[in-house]
């Protein structure tokens, strides 16, 4: 709330540039959403149409993309796109804008949700999948948000939500590279939203902890204990803390009761304390049974 109230004194005096504006005449805002086609992406593609937006899905696999892309425009009379594309593919956000521009519509707001994680020892992991990682979770991210955002501040209107997780908090072995690009994430939101304070748009990270997504299951994390520990809300109840806050102004979003309490406890907890408890939630437990399978030599 107080950002909100310092971001529009700064912008009292603000006037739009018509002559920079006449780039996007014609055309009409859009919201992005990256993963748009399943889990987290999906719910919150929803809850912006339910608010009458036009979204803009994106993702990889077109199947899936268009199945989606049916079902919300099925339930609200809003224009959903559906748009096949792999966001840490060489100039992505130019691609994106080209496809939308032909669409008619340009990002009013981004939301940069596609992700990956990946579970197991780090010294185990081939080095092509960590790459992947820190392409789609980090690299990917940072670009289009470089992308984009300079025509939202110009429009004075819009703004970027960036899905980050409580792990980014935290080191996490075991999810190691997982953990520390959701870091990144939540510092580079942060830095960013400081810097273009006062330019109309808002830019936010949206930090839960675990959601009940196919996410898990496809990073081969089912056995770990978290798993078993930690309720997982649905994505939906997720997406729709995520929307609100965002539109309220709010710079760093960590649902419900339990998330922030968690948030602030791993910023106190000593690192000694903290970095094994989470590796003890992390750490698979085919792991776990392995290792005890080669102590014993079976
Ligand atoms: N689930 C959780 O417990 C949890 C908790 C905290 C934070 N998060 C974060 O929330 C976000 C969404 O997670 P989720 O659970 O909804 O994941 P999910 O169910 O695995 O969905 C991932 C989505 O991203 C898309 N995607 C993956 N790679 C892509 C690429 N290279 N280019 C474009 N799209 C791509 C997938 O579609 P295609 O495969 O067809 O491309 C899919 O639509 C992630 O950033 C995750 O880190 C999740």
């Amino acid at each position: 709330m107080i950002t909100r109230l310092v971001d529009l004194w700064i912008r009292r005096s603000w006037r739009p540039d018509p002559a920079a504006l006449a780039q996007w005449e014609g055309l009409r805002p859009a919201v992005v959403v990256t993963g748009g086609s399943e889990g987290l992406g999906f719910e919150i593609a929803r809850q912006f149409a339910r608010r009458g937006r036009d979204v803009v899905l994106v993702a990889r696999r077109q199947e899936v993309l268009e199945a989606a892309a049916s079902v919300i425009r099925r339930e609200f009379s809003t224009v959903v796109l559906a748009l096949p594309l792999d966001v840490t593919s060489p100039d992505a956000a130019q691609k994106l804008e080209a496809v939308l521009r032909e669409h008619g519509f340009y990002a009013d707001v981004l939301v940069n949700n596609a992700g990956m994680g990946l579970s197991g020892a780090y010294i185990d992991e081939p080095g092509e999948r960590i790459a992947a990682l820190v392409d789609l979770n980090t690299r990917a991210v940072s670009l289009l948000i470089r992308h984009f955002l300079p025509g939202m501040c110009v429009r004075g209107h819009g703004g970027v939500l960036n899905i980050a997780s409580l792990g980014g908090y935290t080191p996490g072995p075991y999810q190691a590279a997982y953990y520390a690009s959701k870091a990144y994430v939540i510092s580079l939101t942060e830095a960013v939203a400081w810097e273009v304070r006062g330019r109309g748009v808002r830019v936010a990270v949206f930090a839960p902890g675990p959601i009940s997504t196919e996410f898990h299951t496809r990073m081969g994390a089912e056995s770990a204990l978290y798993r078993w520990l930690i309720p997982a809300p649905g994505p939906s109840l997720m997406a729709s803390s995520a929307v609100r806050w965002f539109e309220w102004g709010r710079t760093v979003i960590t649902p419900g009761v339990v998330a922030p309490i968690a948030a602030i406890a791993m910023r106190l907890l000593p690192h000694p304390i903290l970095v094994p408890i989470i590796g003890w939630l992390l750490k698979p437990r085919d792991l776990l049974r392995n290792a005890g399978r080669k102590s014993s030599g079976r």
